[in-house]
């Protein structure tokens, strides 16, 4: 109720040149004198959700047409099932606003807001079970914008799509067999004039099956590994892009993990003032945290992504597919950003995590959207890092002392999450929790606990340099129960150096 669902629509079959089937329009047309709340007091709801059900199955059935269902429909079990055959969107819509905009209207179930508050939360799962399409609360121009997307998914059953919402603009998220060669057959809906490539050397020679086409002359290669991510690699990098001739009107796209896209992202934030970039993630740390969200940037010696920029990118092609040919060990760093995910989003994501009886590129794959489902949910909360955005930091900021006290050489990015994140349940008292954690990091591969030799004053050092702390300190990320994460926590120095101290042994 009140999510905007029938006006978004109505957007996108203008915008295809399709029929609109707006369901409580035939319901209400159905009814004598034509009033629902008449209907709901004389008959009661069941009678109604009957007659919702049998309109609905048959717009349902009514190829090619853009159907705008009530919001009770997807209590219907056969309107579930008839569901699986559509592209189905879900225009989500907070409760305060739902109420904001349904109470006082003539709607039968916006008079009590208890009820209405009890329901609107009941519905929440079926909406998850159902939306193929995750959208933010519609609208006509939200239909028109998206309707070309939801036109690409209908041959494209497993693919799932986050339309992501943010200050600077709206962006698609694209999730699933085929994602990264979608823009290959709609040309209309790339960023630019011309979309110019540059792939991880690796990525590439492993997987470039799923590089979709660019400029001719194919992609500029760009080294993997944490040291790439420099100004000296991304002074290299603009210069190739000047010297192929790239224009303002043109948009770059990054095939690669954390490494390219950081490094791509940041080159297509200052091109010539910034131009667009369409990012394809090929790792699992790319394709569940990285990839998303528009922060980009390279290290200094001094400090890892000392320089940046936000730059949202203009769409996000993931391709579960590619992890098959991720080694082994980059599979089991970017597990380490599946846990901190689940661990901040809790319920069902953090369920299917934790049940995980093997690690691998199959097993992993059908957690991919929602890990960022729940990373857009935040970015779309706070952009630009100024407050909630920080619980996407959940293990970062030992992790991070850890990588730059090792000079990023001795672990790679996930396994020194993945000791962050064990430092980050002992600072949060989460006894009851690590124990559990611990084992999940253990079982793919992830170390816990620091290699003997490694120095604690210089990892503490580290921390003390993380780039988010402020005049009163470093805020920690603290997590009390899965779901239920904090941020800007202050920890005394003394806890922090035992707890440090304590993951070398
Ligand atoms: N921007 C953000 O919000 C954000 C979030 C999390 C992490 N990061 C950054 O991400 C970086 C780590 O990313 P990463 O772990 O993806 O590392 P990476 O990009 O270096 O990739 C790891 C290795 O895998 C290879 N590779 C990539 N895809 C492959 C494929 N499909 N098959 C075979 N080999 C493949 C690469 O060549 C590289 O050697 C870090 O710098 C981290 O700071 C950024």
């Amino acid at each position: 109720m009140g999510a905007g669902k029938s006006s978004a629509a109505r957007g996108a079959a203008g915008a295809l040149g399709t029929d609109f089937i707006d369901t409580d329009e035939l319901i209400a047309a159905e009814i004598p004198g034509g009033s629902i709340s008449g209907f709901f007091r004389e008959r009661g709801e069941a009678a109604f959700r009957e007659l919702e059900e049998r309109i609905g199955l048959t717009a349902l059935d009514r190829p090619g047409a853009i159907v705008a269902l009530g919001g009770g429909a997807v209590e219907s079990e056969r309107i579930r099932a008839a569901l699986a055959d559509h592209v189905t969107a879900w225009c989500r819509v907070g409760e305060e606003v739902a109420w904001e905009r349904s109470s006082g209207t003539d709607r039968p179930l916006a008079r009590d807001r208890d009820a209405f508050r009890r329901r609107h939360a009941a519905r929440q799962s079926l909406y998850e079970e159902c939306g193929r399409v995750v959208l933010p609360t519609g609208g006509e121009r939200l239909g028109t914008a998206v309707a070309p997307w939801l036109d690409l998914l209908r041959e494209r059953p497993g693919v799932r799509m986050y339309w992501s919402r943010t200050p600077s603009g709206d962006a698609p998220a694209i999730v699933g067999p085929g994602a990264t060669k979608l823009l290959d057959g709609a040309p209309e809906l790339r960023p630019g004039e011309r979309l110019f490539g540059l792939a991880d050397r690796d990525a590439h020679a492993a997987t470039g099956e799923l590089m979709p086409a660019v400029e001719a002359g194919g992609p500029i290669e760009v080294t993997g590994g944490e040291a790439a991510k420099s100004l000296g690699e991304a002074e290299s990098l603009l210069r190739e892009l000047a010297r192929a001739g790239v224009r303002r009107g043109d948009a770059l796209l990054a095939f690669g993990g954390g490494v390219a896209g950081d490094l791509v992202g940041f080159c297509a934030a200052v091109y010539q003032r910034g131009i667009p970039v369409v990012q394809v993630p090929t790792t699992l740390v790319a394709q569940v945290d990285s990839a998303y969200g528009g922060k980009t940037g390279v290290d200094l010696p001094e400090g890892k992504n000392y320089v940046g920029a936000f730059h949202q990118p203009a769409a996000v092609l993931t391709d579960p597919a590619a992890l098959r040919t991720l080694p082994a060990e980059e599979l089991a760093a970017g597990f380490a950003e599946v846990v901190k995910t689940a661990l901040i989003a809790g319920g069902p994501l953090w369920d299917s995590v934790r049940a995980l009886e093997r690690i691998d590129a199959e097993s992993v794959a059908p957690l991919v959207f929602e890990c960022a489902r729940t990373k857009l949910d935040v970015v779309e909360a706070d952009e630009r890092d100024s407050g909630l955005r920080a619980v996407l930091n959940l293990g970062h900021t030992v992790g991070h002392g850890i990588e730059a006290a090792t000079r990023y050489e001795r672990y790679r990015h996930g396994e020194a999450i993945s000791i962050g994140l064990v430092a980050a349940l002992r600072l949060s008292g989460a006894e009851g929790l690590e124990p559990e954690v611990t084992e999940l990091l253990r079982r793919a591969g992830l170390p816990t606990s620091l290699d003997s030799g490694i120095d604690t004053d210089a990892v503490l050092d580290a921390v003390g340099r993380d780039k988010k702390r402020t005049s009163e300190g470093i805020g920690f990320v603290t997590i009390a129960e899965p779901g239920d994460v904090r941020f800007g926590q202050r920890i005394d120095a003394g806890s922090l150096r035992r707890v440090v101290e304590g993951l070398s042994r």
